[in-house]
């Protein structure tokens, strides 16, 4: 056996019903590195991954795992298990209790005793020496729900390690994260790894690969397609591996005449509907012309996804302004009022607002749209179900068929069910909220072609997106947000990084 295998996966096979998830999938993984899983939606990252944390046990998978040069025999609900082991994993969904401290959390369920009662002095203390050797700059004694997304997730990597940790995974972490948040958590990473810890690393923003990865692995329809070092592949090969074609160009061509003005907000005031007198919209101006798609950017926190929601009825106690649809004034009252004028949002909290998990993709799609294929008595279920297989083959939506429950599919062709059914739902207004949140490279494509040709059929978006190449790369305009007011919109033709990120700090 080699000592410097500290993982060796062979010939995995993971079946659900109706998909193998993986094939005789076999990694070697090097004590110490950092290694990166890549692949398109529904390739089997986060099953293999579930695999070697416990959550599908030894003996509902063929093959085996060797770690440490012994066979990994988890046993059933053993991610308790998998943690004594060394083995932790930081999910994607953040699973802190935001009322608790801390400590709390990081000893949720295994916190320290004596006589049978909490010792907390220790629970602070063994909390205080964990954050310290992995340098995460969070207090023991802070409240979960005072911290930002960023050191949340610091909570969630110091709750997965336990003293001994080997092998720390991270499944899609930095998708909520600010670019300064990534930056920690890369330095974060960097600490662990000269403590030995071994890291498997799972994203889809591919040029966190190249940063911080010593090695990859793609996946592709459950199968390894290569492991190589991270040097000897450049971003174009790794697309390349992971979808098996090369991609050109990241944005597609539109071929989009915007037309006249059809949607506009003038000096929208709005407050937290839960703290009176807290503004969190501060004057929003904005028009946007049929067809066109208006890019909204601006940081975290400038009050852009309280602005959607706001305009949606979802959020937001309106105190000034006007809100005009086709030169008419409109008041949205609610998210059903907002949809029968012709409004639709795909949110950004996808499991919060977008999908029930329980039912099937196909209820999830034809839902808000069953007035399109039901008359006052029954559904046209041929109807129903034409509709919705034609979305669902328009995004590639990747399920066995549509009667499974959204909840088996991947977390990036969730997403695509979201879309799909407002896309369905024939609006005049489209409102985005980081639509391609998780969504592979592949699919992304497929989603901007399906924005450029709702726009050129005369629907009018507005997207907000956390990745500025793509606020740019996909709209006709850009209207920059900072601290609740709107400061300018740009023409797409002058929008450059540099100007958007002057008017989004308030340097401008
Ligand atoms: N509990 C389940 N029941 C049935 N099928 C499942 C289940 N979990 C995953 N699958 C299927 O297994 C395949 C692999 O899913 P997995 O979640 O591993 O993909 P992934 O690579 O993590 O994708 P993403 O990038 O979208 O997160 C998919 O086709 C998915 O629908
Ligand atoms: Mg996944």
């Amino acid at each position: 056996m080699d000592k410097n295998i500290i993982l060796d996966f062979k010939n995995v096979t993971k079946r659900f019903p109706g998909v193998t998830a993986l094939k005789e999938a076999s990694i070697q993984i090097r004590r110490g590195e950092i290694h990166g899983i890549c692949g398109e939606n529904g390739a089997g990252k986060s099953t293999l991954m579930k695999i070697l944390s416990g959550v599908y046990p030894y003996g509902t998978y063929e093959g085996e795992i060797f770690y440490n040069g012994e066979k990994l025999k988890l046993a059933n609900r053993s991610i308790r298990q998998a943690r004594d082991e060394g083995i932790a994993i930081v999910y994607q969904e953040l699973t802190l209790v935001p009322d608790m401290t801390v400590g709390e959390n990081v000893f949720l369920g295994k916190e320290p005793t004596e006589f049978g009662i909490i010792n907390w002095n220790k629970l602070y203390s063994d909390t205080q020496r964990i954050l310290e050797k992995y340098q995460l700059d969070v207090q023991p004694q802070a409240i979960i729900k005072n911290l930002g997304v960023g050191k949340m997730q610091m909570v969630e990597i110091a709750k997965a390690l336990s003293e001994n940790a080997q092998i720390l995974i991270l499944d899609e972490p930095t998708s909520a994260l600010t670019d300064a948040e990534v930056d920690k958590l890369m330095e974060i990473l960097e600490t662990l790894k000269q403590h030995g810890v071994t890291c498997i690393y799972i994203t889809h923003k591919l040029d966190e690969f190249f940063r911080i990865t010593d090695n990859i692995t793609v996946l592709r329809d459950g199968q390894v397609v290569t492991t190589k070092p991270t040097s000897d592949v450049t971003l174009e090969g790794l697309v390349k591996y992971m979808v098996g074609r090369e991609l050109k160009e990241r944005f597609p061509k539109g071929n989009r005449k915007p037309g006249e003005v059809i949607f506009e907000v003038e000096g929208l005031h709005a407050e937290d509907p839960d703290s009176a007198g807290k503004e969190v919209l501060r004057g929003i101006n904005l028009d946007l012309r049929k067809g066109e798609i208006l890019g909204i950017a601006g940081l975290m926190g400038s009050g852009r996804t309280e602005l959607v929601m706001t305009l949606f009825g979802e959020y937001g106690k309106v105190t000034a302004g006007k809100v005009r649809l086709e030169n008419e004034e409109i008041n949205i009252s609610s998210a059903s009022n907002a949809i029968s004028q012709g409004l639709s949002l795909v949110p950004e909290d996808r499991k919060g607002q977008g999908l029930v998990l329980g039912q099937s993709v196909l209820k999830n799609l034809s839902l808000p749209n069953l007035r399109f294929f039901s008359n006052m008595f029954q559904i046209d279920d041929n109807a129903e179900l034409r509709a919705s297989t034609e979305q669902a083959q328009n995004l590639a939506i990747k399920a066995p068929n549509l009667l499974i429950p959204c909840d088996s599919l991947s977390g990036g062709n969730q997403q695509k069910v979201v879309i799909a059914k407002w896309l369905m739902s024939n609006p005049k207004i489209l409102f985005m909220d980081d639509p391609t949140r998780g969504v592979d490279v592949g699919a992304k494509f497929e989603i901007y072609k399906l924005m450029n040709e709702l726009a050129e059929r005369g629907v009018s978006i507005i997207m907000i997106s956390s990745d500025l190449e793509e606020v740019l790369g996909m709209s006709d305009r850009v209207m920059v947000m900072h601290q609740g007011h709107s400061t300018q919109t740009l023409e797409a033709s002058e929008a450059t990084q540099e100007k958007v990120m002057a008017l989004a700090t308030g340097l401008a």
